[in-house]
Parts: structure tokens; C-alpha cells; sequence
């Protein structure tokens, strides 16, 4: 992964002495040697060589694979390929999860791509959720500013103990830091990373609207350059491997941070932290950008009397709450 270098990302070991990425050898690794099917296994196609893998969705079923270990912290990483032409109704989904293991109390990091009608753009949402947040949801929803179906495109998990960053390609989306008003709403526990195609006609594309057509099945993802960046957890015995002492370290250079803000004022379109109906008192996580804020207030929330605001738009957001606004 070359554009790691960019990503100014530093590994502390013993003596917390920071050695640059590109010292670490990132590589990916192959598909069987690293996974495991989760369901669908028919549409789950490796490639020949072992480096890539297709899902596949059709009227029958969809597919997916996680990790066959758990990680406590690390670098998650794919170049993905989504599937092309009519996609309303489908949802492919890169994340990391403990959910199978700890299901009142399970830590998440979602990637979502959500399918759109022919001709639309794709678009995707980021989330977040610690030791059984479920009922704080901290969506973020975005455009692409690419065909996500015509070339590959990296998508980058990176978790430490005190920031979480989502990277497209080498621009980083989306940084979350953690700070000690969060809890446990911070991921703390071993994850597994996933990647699952399926059909979520019911609310992926304009709520619901537009559902999967299978005239169009089988519908294809296809995942390369899997890397699998950790140290490898017993989750339950919260004993780490042997030679697995160094930390992950990582932060933003004021370049990358340049990127992320212009992707963020270019793309974004929804955020939980801009949802004052949702969460009147931005959780503890939020920084508050005036310019996103003034942007969000602008196109979304016009101003009537308060009581009359609160009823109506209250309304919206609940029903915004994993749907997706028509575009
Ligand atoms: C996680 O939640 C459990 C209850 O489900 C609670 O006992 C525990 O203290 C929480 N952990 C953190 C780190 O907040």
C-alpha cells in the first residue's frame, strides 16, 4: 500500500519510539488464508491466485466474509469494486464488528455503500458504535466522488486506542478522536473486519422507493489488496500474540487535513452532528465546523417558530434514521 506513506501513520514500540509506516510492510493477504465464509458461500468466488474475491447477489442470496481473527486495534484495508448499472436496493458493506461475540455490548466501524437507480450517484455512510451504542447512532452520509463501479477504489479502517480514521483512497473522510466523555461508546474490544453484499431494498435506496431488480442479477462486488493490519486477539482471554507489543499510532498532517475538509464540504450531506433534532447536545466526539454548520442549517433545516421546527423536523429526522433522503 504505497499511499500509506502519506498517511503519516507511526508505529510505537517499546519505548515509544515512532517509526514511519513505510517501514511496515503492509502487505495483503490472501483471501483464504485470512477469511472465512459468513453466509451466501456458493457467491462467494475467490480469485485463481487467492488475491481477490467476488460477492455475488441474486434472487437467491447474497454473500459474505469476515476475518477469521479478531483484532485488537488495526489497519483494515480493501480495494473494492462495486457493482455497475442498477443498483437501488443493494447494499455492500465493509466494516469491523464484534457483534457475534458480544451481542449487548459489540463495537462497530461501517463503511455502507448504498445502491442507487441507474444514472445516480453511489453513495455511502460511515458509523460508529462502542460496547452496545445501538441507540446512538452516529451516521455520517456521503456522495462519491467517483463511479465506485468502474475502477477499484481503496477504503481504509484505521481504529487506535485514541482515534479512528476512514480513508478513501488517500484522503482521510472522516476522523473521529476519542476522549473520555465518550465511554465506551469508543470501539475498545477485539473486531473482526467483514464485507457482506445483500438486499436492503426496504430503506437503502430513497427509503425504500427504489427496490433491487433482479432482471439485473447477479448483482458483483469484488474485493483486492485485502490487508489485515493488527494484532490478532483472543477476545475472551484479551490475550495478545506474542511479538504484538507495538501500537498502532496515527494523525493527520495539516495537508491531509486540507482533503479531508474539502471532501467533507463537497460530499458530506448528512451528519449526526449537525442534527440538532436528533442530538440537541452534539455528542462529546463532535467538532463543530461553522462553515458545515452554517451549510447544514442552509439546505436543510429552514427556520419556522421553534414549537412548530421541533414537531415537523423532529418527524424528519426520526424517519431519516437509517433511510436514505431522496436525492
Ligand atoms: C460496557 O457496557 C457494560 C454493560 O453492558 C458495562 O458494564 C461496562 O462498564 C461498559 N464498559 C465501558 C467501557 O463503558
Amino acid at each position: 500500500m504505497n499511499s500509506l506513506q502519506y498517511y503519516s501513520l507511526f508505529v510505537s514500540l517499546f519505548f515509544h519510539v515512532a517509526v514511519s509506516t513505510a517501514a511496515l510492510n503492509l502487505q495483503s493477504i490472501p483471501f483464504t488464508k485470512g477469511f472465512s465464509p459468513l453466509f451466501g458461500e456458493p457467491n462467494i468466488i475467490p480469485s485463481a491466485d487467492d488475491q481477490s474475491v467476488q460477492l455475488h447477489l441474486n434472487q437467491y442470496t447474497g454473500s459474505g466474509f469476515k476475518s477469521s481473527d479478531l483484532y485488537s486495534h488495526g489497519l483494515f484495508s480493501a480495494k473494492i469494486k462495486l457493482p455497475s448499472d442498477y443498483t437501488a436496493g443493494i447494499v455492500v458493506a465493509f466494516y469491523t464488528t464484534n457483534g457475534d461475540i458480544f451481542r449487548k455490548s459489540h463495537d462497530e466501524l461501517d463503511f455502507e455503500f448504498l445502491g442507487n437507480i441507474r444514472g445516480k450517484a453511489w453513495r455511502f455512510q460511515t458509523n460508529m458504535y462502542g460496547n452496545g451504542s445501538t441507540n446512538r447512532g452516529r451516521e455520517e452520509r456521503y456522495f462519491l466522488p467517483f463511479d465506485p463501479s468502474k475502477q477499484f477504489h481503496t477504503y481504509t479502517i484505521l481504529w487506535t486506542t485514541q482515534n479512528i480514521i476512514f480513508y478513501i483512497d488517500d484522503v482521510p473522510i472522516r476522523e473521529i478522536v476519542r476522549n473520555d466523555a465518550m465511554g465506551g461508546d469508543f470501539p475498545s474490544k477485539p473486531m473482526s473486519l467483514y464485507a457482506t453484499i445483500w438486499d436492503a431494498s426496504d430503506w437503502a435506496t430513497s427509503g425504500g422507493r427504489y427496490r433491487a431488480n433482479y432482471k439485473y442479477a447477479p448483482f458483483v462486488t469484488e474485493f483486492t489488496d485485502l490487508v489485515l493490519h493488527g494484532c490478532a486477539t483472543d477476545p475472551l482471554q484479551e490475550v495478545i500474540a506474542p511479538g504484538c507489543n507495538a501500537q498502532l499510532i496515527a494523525s493527520v498532517t495539516p495537508r491531509q487535513k486540507m482533503a479531508m475538509k474539502r471532501f467533507r464540504s463537497k460530499y458530506m450531506y448528512y451528519s449526526y452532528c449537525y442534527d440538532t433534532f436528533r442530538y440537541p447536545l452534539p455528542p462529546p466526539e463532535c467538532v463543530i465546523d461553522p462553515a458545515l454548520r452554517q451549510r447544514f442549517k442552509d439546505t436543510g433545516r429552514p427556520k419556522f417558530d421553534h414549537k412548530h421546527q421541533h414537531h415537523r423536523f423532529k418527524k424528519r429526522s426520526q424517519i431519516n434514521y437509517g433511510n436514505q433522503d431522496d436525492v
